[in-house]
């Protein structure tokens, strides 16, 4: 990660040598929010040798501010490529409950996973439910309009309190409130307030909120001024 929490391309091109198989790219990235531009992730492409397997997980791809500074993907596996591209239904389309995503590759990369993938791994309602979410444009773009307002106004009212916050292009904000973590986690979880504390992702620091409904981001800011000392 650079100093902005986004992906240091750069530094991971460098890193790769004849150990590396496989390489993650979650665009935008969870914890951060963070989102790496197509031109860089095509100058990535081009460095990385032919051999390699790019992962591109895009759980988050439907809160992205410009699709047309987008890459899915969809081009370098048509294009024969060793890409993997992940999606899933538990973020926009709100069907996290019913576990269903799934990956597109070349056919030689889908095979060699339907030999590790477990048999009847997602329900028969879970892909009628996932099926029904890709006729309904309408919700996603509604989920993502609510998600991008709401987000915005949350951003807000955090760097209002002074806090250090990372712009976000997904349902959530990595925020770093500025006291010991760990002991304001559990202020707020006594609060009722459940959010994620990021030492876990190597962010000691911060925290992930995830944003929700406009009536839970004011009560999350209102037991936030609550615990945090001198807000
Ligand atoms: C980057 C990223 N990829 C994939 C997922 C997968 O979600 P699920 O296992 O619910 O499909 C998540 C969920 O937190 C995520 O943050």
């Amino acid at each position: 990660m650079d100093e902005d929490l986004c992906f240091d391309l750069e530094a991971m091109a460098r890193r790769i040598d004849g150990q590396t198989k496989i390489i993650f790219i979650t665009n935008p990235n969870n914890p951060t929010g963070t989102f790496l531009p197509a031109a860089a992730i095509r100058r990535f492409m081009q460095k990385v040798p032919k051999d390699k397997i790019i992962v591109l997980d895009n759980a988050y791809q439907e809160y992205i501010d410009n699709p047309d500074d987008y890459v899915t993907g969809l081009d370098e596996i048509q294009a024969g490529k060793n890409v993997i591209v992940l999606r899933t239904f538990s973020k926009v389309y709100g069907l996290a409950g019913l576990r269903v995503g799934y990956a597109m590759a070349k056919p030689e990369i889908i095979s060699l996973l339907n030999r590790v993938k477990p048999p009847f791994n997602v329900t028969r309602i879970g892909q009628r439910a996932a099926l029904a979410s890709l006729e309904n444009d309408n919700y996603k773009n509604r989920s993502a309009l609510l998600n991008r307002t709401n987000k915005a106004k949350l951003l807000g009212q955090l760097q209002n309190l002074g806090l250090r916050v990372i712009p976000s292009q997904t349902n959530f904000l990595l925020f770093f409130p500025g006291v010991n973590v760990a002991e304001l986690n559990l202020r707020l979880l006594k609060e009722g307030v459940i959010i994620r504390p990021t030492a876990g992702f190597g962010i000691p620091d911060g925290m992930r909120v995830t944003v929700g409904l406009e009536e839970d981001n004011e009560f999350f800011i209102k037991k936030l001024k609550k615990v945090l000392p001198g807000k």
